[in-house]
C-alpha cells in the first residue's frame, strides 16, 4: 500500500471524547430536515436558531464598528436634523473605534483590548458590589477576553491537568464541554452529584463523598466546576451553597471554575456570583461569561471572558499562571474581534436617560419574559405525561425531566430518538450529561416560538404516554 494511505494514528483522547449535544439525535435530525421532515431543533441553546432577534442596540453599534461610515462624527453632530440612529449608538461606536484604531480587521491584545477589560471590571464590581460582603474590585489585568466562555474553561482546564490523575470535580449531569475537555486533557473526571430531589440542591456530604473517594483511588483533585444556573438541570445556586462549595475549596486546596454564562437566566431567584460570595478569601477562582446566552444569545459571534481571582502559584516554574495563561491566550493570537465588540455592549449597555435605553430595556424583557412562558408551558405538559418529573427552580434555558416509566429494556437515548421521529422534537438524552445510575431523563432547551410549542407539545403528550404504555 502507498505509505501515504495508510492509517494514522491520532490522539486517543480526542478519539474518544463525547459531545452529546450535537451527538446521534441532532446528527438524525440533520437526516430527517435534508429528507423534508420539519425538525425543531430544542438540544442546543441557540437562541436565534429558534428565531430569537438581535438586540437592535448591540447590532446597531456593531455595523458601525465593522463598516465605518467616514463622517461618524460629522453624522453626531448632524444627528437632530436627519432622523437615523440614536445619538448613544453613534457614542458608543465612536468610543470602540477610537479605542481599537486599527479597527475590526486587525488582531488585538491576546487578552482582548484593554478598555473593554476595564468596561467588564466595571460591569462586575457594579454586579457584586451591593451583595458583596468583604468587596474586592475586578482587576483588568486578570481578565481575558475569550471566544465563548467555552475558550475560558479549555484554558483553565489545559493549565491545570498535567497528570492523568489529576481530578477535576464536576457536576452530574454536566455540560459535556467539561468532560469532553478533560478527556482531550487526559485528566481524571471526578463527578459529584447534586441532590434531584432537592432542586439539585449541592451540600458538602455530596462534595466530601465525591472527593474521598476520588482520593482514595489515588487522584489528585485540583479543582471544581460548579455551573450556575446550571446547564442542563436549569438550578440556581444560593448564597450559602455558594459560600459550601468556596469553603471545602479553601480546605481541599482546590481551584474554582464558576460557570456563570446563564447568570441573566433566572426566575424566581437573584444571582449571587462566586466572586462576589469569595470576597478576600484566598481561593482560586476562574468566573466565566458569554455573550451566547442571558437576553444576548449572540452565540455565533463567539464572546466572553474570564476572570481569574487569586491566581495559584506554579511550582517549578519563575512564571505566573497568570504569564502562562497570557502565553497560552498569546498561541491564538487573539479572540476575534466582532465578539470582543459584543462582550464590550453587553457589559455596558444603554443607561437609564440614554436615548437607547427604553428599547433596549423593552427587547431585553421581552425576550426574558418570554423564555419563562415558554419553559412554564413545557412544564405544564410534564404534567401531562405520566411518570415525567422536573425539579427545582426555573434556570438557564433547559428543562431536564426525569422520565420514570419507560419501558424495560428501553433508554432515554431511545426515547429521544423516537421522540424526534415522530413530533420533530430534538433533545438530548440525559445520558449525553451524565446521570445517577438508575435515572433517565432528556434536556431540553425552551427555545422555540410559543406557537410552535404550542403546537408539538399535545403531540408530545401524546406520543409520551403511548410510549410509556399509558
Ligand atoms: C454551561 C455552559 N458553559 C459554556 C457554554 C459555552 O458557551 P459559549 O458559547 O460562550 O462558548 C455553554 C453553552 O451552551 C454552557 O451551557
Amino acid at each position: 500500500m502507498n505509505k501515504s494511505l495508510q492509517p494514522v494514528v491520532i490522539n486517543q483522547n480526542i478519539l474518544e471524547m463525547e459531545y452529546a449535544v450535537r451527538g446521534a439525535i441532532p446528527q438524525r435530525a440533520a437526516q430527517l430536515e435534508k429528507a423534508g421532515f420539519k425538525t425543531i431543533p430544542c438540544n442546543i441553546g441557540n437562541p436565534q436558531a429558534l428565531g430569537q432577534k438581535p438586540l437592535s442596540f448591540y447590532r446597531q453599534v456593531l455595523s458601525l464598528v465593522v463598516n465605518p461610515p467616514d463622517n461618524l462624527t460629522k453624522k453626531k453632530a448632524g444627528l437632530n436634523s436627519g432622523g437615523g440612529l440614536a445619538e448613544d449608538i453613534l457614542s458608543t461606536a465612536e468610543t470602540i473605534l477610537k479605542n481599537m484604531p486599527s479597527g475590526t480587521g486587525a488582531y488585538t491584545a491576546s487578552s482582548g483590548p484593554r478598555f473593554i477589560r476595564e468596561a467588564i471590571a466595571r460591569f462586575i464590581d457594579e454586579r457584586d458590589r451591593p451583595a458583596a460582603v468583604d468587596f474586592v474590585p475586578a482587576d483588568p489585568d486578570r481578565i481575558f477576553l475569550t471566544n465563548g466562555a467555552s475558550e475560558g474553561a479549555k484554558y483553565i482546564l489545559e493549565l491545570l491537568i498535567s497528570d492523568p490523575a489529576d481530578g477535576i470535580m464536576i457536576p452530574i449531569p454536566q455540560y459535556p464541554l467539561y468532560s469532553a475537555t478533560i478527556r482531550k486533557c487526559g485528566g481524571t473526571q471526578v463527578n459529584y452529584y447534586p441532590d434531584e430531589d432537592r432542586g439539585w440542591k449541592i451540600d458538602r456530604d455530596i462534595l466530601e463523598e465525591a472527593y474521598g473517594s476520588a482520593t482514595a483511588r489515588g487522584i489528585t483533585v485540583k479543582c471544581i466546576v460548579v455551573i450556575n444556573p446550571g446547564n442542563p438541570t436549569g438550578a440556581i445556586a444560593d448564597e450559602n451553597t455558594i459560600r459550601e462549595v468556596i469553603e471545602f475549596a479553601d480546605e481541599k486546596g482546590l481551584a474554582i471554575v464558576a460557570d456563570e454564562v446563564y447568570q441573566e437566566n433566572m426566575y424566581g431567584a437573584s444571582f449571587r456570583s462566586f466572586a462576589a460570595v469569595l470576597g478576600k478569601r484566598a481561593v482560586p477562582l476562574f468566573s466565566l461569561h458569554s455573550i451566547s446566552k442571558g437576553y444576548s444569545g449572540e452565540c455565533g459571534h463567539r464572546g466572553g471572558y474570564l476572570e481569574v481571582r487569586n491566581a495559584p502559584a506554579v511550582r517549578n516554574s519563575i512564571l505566573t499562571f497568570l504569564d502562562v495563561l497570557q502565553k497560552l491566550a498569546s498561541v491564538s493570537l487573539c479572540s476575534n474581534t466582532v465578539g470582543q465588540i459584543l462582550t464590550y455592549l453587553m457589559v455596558s449597555p444603554p443607561r437609564p436617560g440614554d436615548p437607547s435605553y427604553e428599547n433596549h430595556l423593552r427587547e431585553k424583557n421581552y425576550i426574558l419574559d418570554e423564555l419563562l412562558r415558554k419553559a412554564t408551558l413545557i412544564k405544564a405538559a410534564f404534567k401531562k405525561m405520566a411518570g415525567v418529573e422536573s425539579f427545582g427552580r426555573i434556570g438557564a434555558m433547559y428543562l431536564f425531566p426525569r422520565l420514570d416509566l419507560l419501558p424495560r429494556g428501553k433508554t432515554d437515548f431511545d426515547y429521544c430518538m423516537s421522540l424526534l421521529e415522530t413530533t420533530g422534537l430534538c433533545t438530548v438524552n440525559g445520558s449525553g450529561f451524565g446521570q445517577k445510575e438508575g435515572t433517565s431523563h432528556l434536556r431540553i432547551a425552551f427555545l422555540p416560538p410559543g406557537e410552535l410549542l404550542e403546537e408539538v407539545l399535545p403531540k408530545w403528550i401524546e406520543f409520551h404516554n403511548r410510549y410509556v404504555g399509558q
